[in-house]
Order: structure tokens, then C-alpha cells, then sequence
């Protein structure tokens, strides 16, 4: 045999995907782990979604191929969510494609728009899929730091300083995962500028936009947007559905057909059932969201407890599903978290997964029960 790619080289497994093999090791051993890792919502869709699905698995004529761009009822659910809750009009047409979560949304458009050596502009701290995707494409990721002095947003001024001829992609994502930095439609507003004047796409990565977060905000709010961005959303963190595995990518018909394109080439559609769950999920209203944050407003003024019992700082006005909060001084992310999992049966994510910029910091989830979150506060 000859060999793995040289792509695969550039990249590591998934951090989740390996650490939750030692964390499950350790429960199989007997340790009473409480997982406050990973952002995979423990609470169910709402009755109906699952309703709907089940109905429409119970049909015989709902498990053959679906479309490549899903059901037009589908399409048109999501543009109606849109208009509704961002107050931005989408053609379900041409400008919306569903996709199998939002995070092979990062893979598509990255294959739809990247040549080999093309830079990416990518957030430190940020998602980790935006670099390993990158390089996997053979494009290079360049880093922009977010730090908190700026409320973990872009610095513009440093960034016209830099020579951005080569870059092709900025990946943005707020609110934002890891640190909770809300979305702000002033910043949606430079980032457009931005965009526009370097030609450079803007892609807003946006599935925790309604978590712990009242006035839900799309970068589509920002007049002439669609010229320059793409929005990625995602039903797995508002809907409960993260297993379901239902994202979507929107923006100018343009960019929504070659994406099509590509992705119309790498599956072969999405199964009825969870296009039609899918559809009952974007019909629910303010109180699905408002029930939902209650319950994730109760949980986070509980790992703020616990954070601070760990002599942890933090910002409490925060959007999305997790807490971000700092090592004393001279900290290392990776040892705390093992000290915390080895010595407590605790697990937290350490920062520096998510660039340099997380190093000193970790990530507490809150799809974690109060129950358990008060275990954890008197293990300490
Ligand atoms: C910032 C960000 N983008 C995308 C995703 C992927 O979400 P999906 O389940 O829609 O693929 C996640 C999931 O954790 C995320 O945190």
C-alpha cells in the first residue's frame, strides 16, 4: 500500500473525538464523570418536531432519495424563520440550502471557493473546523486575534495592516463559541466594509444565535450584506436536534448554486423525516426559546458558582450555550483540565483548542443538568 494523503498530515483527529475516548474509558472504569465538555444539547426537541418525523417515517413513499437541495416546503420554513426572527428576506428558491449541520457547511463552501495556497482568515480564539478545514483544502489559514480588552472582536486597524491580497474567506462566528462575545450589529457593519473592500467573503457562522440571547441577530441585517457574506445556521443548538444533523448555508443565488454544486456531488440528500421535523422545528415560537433559556439561564448562574469556586474569572454578559472563563495567572488550559478530570471525575474543555488565544482559559457547557452541576460544585 502507498500511503495516507499528504492532507491528512496536515490535520489531527477532532480534540472531542479523542479526549471523549479517555473521558468514556474512565466511566467504563467506574468514575462518576460529569461531562461539562462538549455543547450537545441533553434536552429533547420539541414534541412536534418528533412528531412530524415520525409521521413521516411511518409513510412508505418517505425513504427513497431526497433532493439535493432539500423540499421546497423546507426551504421555505427556513426563509420564513428568517423573516420572522431576523426580519431578513431570503428567496427559498435560490437562496437557501439546507445542509447535514452546519459544520459540513464549513467543508462546502471552503471546497466551493478555495485554491490551493488562497489565505482564510480565520478567528484565534475560534471554532477549530475553520483551520482544519483549511488545510485539509491545502489553503492556508491566517490567524486574527480576539481579545477581551476588545470584547473579543476583530481589530480592524490591525487587520488593514496586514497584506490581504491572497485572502479569500473570513470566518466570523457570533455569537461567538468559545467566549459568549454577543453579536453586535455595528461590528456585522465593519465586517461588510471590510469584506467589500478588500473582496474578501464574509461568512457568519451563526447556530448559537438565539441561545441566552433575546434579540437574535443575522449578518444579513446589514444593508447590501449579501453582496459580500454567506450565513451558516444550524437547528442543532436552538432546536435540540444536534444528532439530527440539519444546518443551512444562505446568501446570493450565486454563491448558494456553485456551493450546490459541490455539495450535490458529496451526498445525496437529506432523509424526509428530518426535513419534515425540521419544518415543525423553525414553526415554534418565542416561548420555545424563552422556555429553553430559562432553563439555560438557571444552569449557567450555577457553573458561574462553580467557576468561581475554582477561582476562575469570567463575563456574565455573555451569549450561547457555555461559559469562558480564566486560569489564574500562569495556568496551562490542558493541565487544569486534567486535574479537574483525573483528581474530580470532571471534565471542561481546556482553551488552547481553540487557538493560542484560549490558552489560560476553559469552556464550561451548559448542556449539562442543574443536579449534576451541583455535584460538581461540591466536589471542589
Ligand atoms: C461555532 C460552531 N460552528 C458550527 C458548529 C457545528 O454545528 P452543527 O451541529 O450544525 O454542524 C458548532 C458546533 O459545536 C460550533 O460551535
Amino acid at each position: 500500500m502507498k500511503g495516507f494523503s499528504k492532507r491528512i498530515e496536515s490535520i489531527q483527529e477532532y480534540y472531542f473525538s479523542k479526549k471523549l475516548k479517555e473521558v468514556n474509558r474512565l466511566r467504563e472504569e467506574g468514575k462518576p464523570i460529569i461531562n461539562m465538555g462538549i455543547g450537545s444539547p441533553d434536552l429533547p426537541p420539541h414534541p412536534d418536531v418528533v412528531e412530524s418525523m415520525h409521521r413521516s417515517s411511518l409513510l412508505a413513499t418517505s425513504h427513497g432519495y431526497q433532493g439535493y437541495q432539500g423540499i421546497p416546503a423546507l426551504r421555505s420554513a427556513y426563509a420564513d424563520f428568517y423573516k420572522r426572527h431576523y426580519s431578513v428576506t431570503l428567496s427559498p428558491d435560490t437562496e437557501v440550502l439546507p445542509l447535514l449541520g452546519s459544520k459540513e457547511g464549513i467543508m462546502h463552501i471552503s471546497m466551493t471557493f478555495l485554491n490551493e495556497g488562497d489565505q482564510v482568515l480565520v478567528p484565534n480564539p475560534g471554532y477549530p473546523t475553520y483551520t482544519s478545514v483549511t488545510k485539509m483544502l491545502t489553503a492556508v489559514p491566517v490567524y486574527y486575534d480576539l481579545k477581551p480588552e476588545n470584547h473579543w472582536y476583530p481589530d480592524f486597524e490591525e487587520l488593514e495592516k496586514r497584506d490581504l491580497t491572497k485572502v479569500k474567506i473570513m470566518w466570523v462566528n457570533y455569537p461567538h463559541m468559545p467566549t459568549g462575545a454577543k453579536a453586535d450589529l455595528k461590528v456585522f457593519e465593519k465586517l461588510i466594509a471590510f469584506g467589500r473592500k478588500h473582496q474578501i467573503i464574509i461568512v457568519n457562522d451563526n447556530p448559537y444565535s438565539f441561545v441566552l440571547e433575546n434579540h437574535p441577530k443575522s449578518i444579513f441585517q446589514i444593508e447590501g450584506a449579501k453582496e459580500v457574506a454567506l450565513e451558516l445556521n444550524s437547528l442543532s443548538k436552538t432546536s435540540n436536534m444536534a444528532g439530527w444533523r440539519v444546518g443551512f448555508v444562505s446568501g446570493k443565488a450565486e454563491w448558494i448554486a456553485a456551493i450546490t454544486k459541490v455539495k450535490s456531488n458529496m451526498d445525496s440528500g437529506m432523509f424526509l423525516g428530518i426535513q419534515q421535523g425540521a419544518i415543525s422545528a423553525m414553526a415554534l415560537g418565542k416561548d420555545w426559546y424563552d422556555g429553553l433559556n430559562g432553563i439555560y439561564s438557571e444552569r449557567r448562574k450555577l457553573v458561574w458558582d462553580f467557576a468561581e469556586k475554582l477561582g476562575l474569572e469570567f463575563e456574565r454578559d455573555t451569549a450561547g450555550m457555555f461559559v469562558w472563563a480564566k486560569l489564574p495567572e500562569g495556568k496551562k488550559s490542558d493541565d487544569f483540565v486534567d486535574d479537574l478530570l483525573y483528581n474530580k471525575s470532571i471534565f471542561v474543555t481546556p482553551g488552547y483548542i481553540f487557538g493560542s488565544q484560549g490558552e489560560g482559559y476553559v469552556r464550561f457547557s451548559l448542556c449539562v443538568k442543574e443536579e449534576q452541576i451541583k455535584e460538581a460544585i461540591n466536589r471542589i
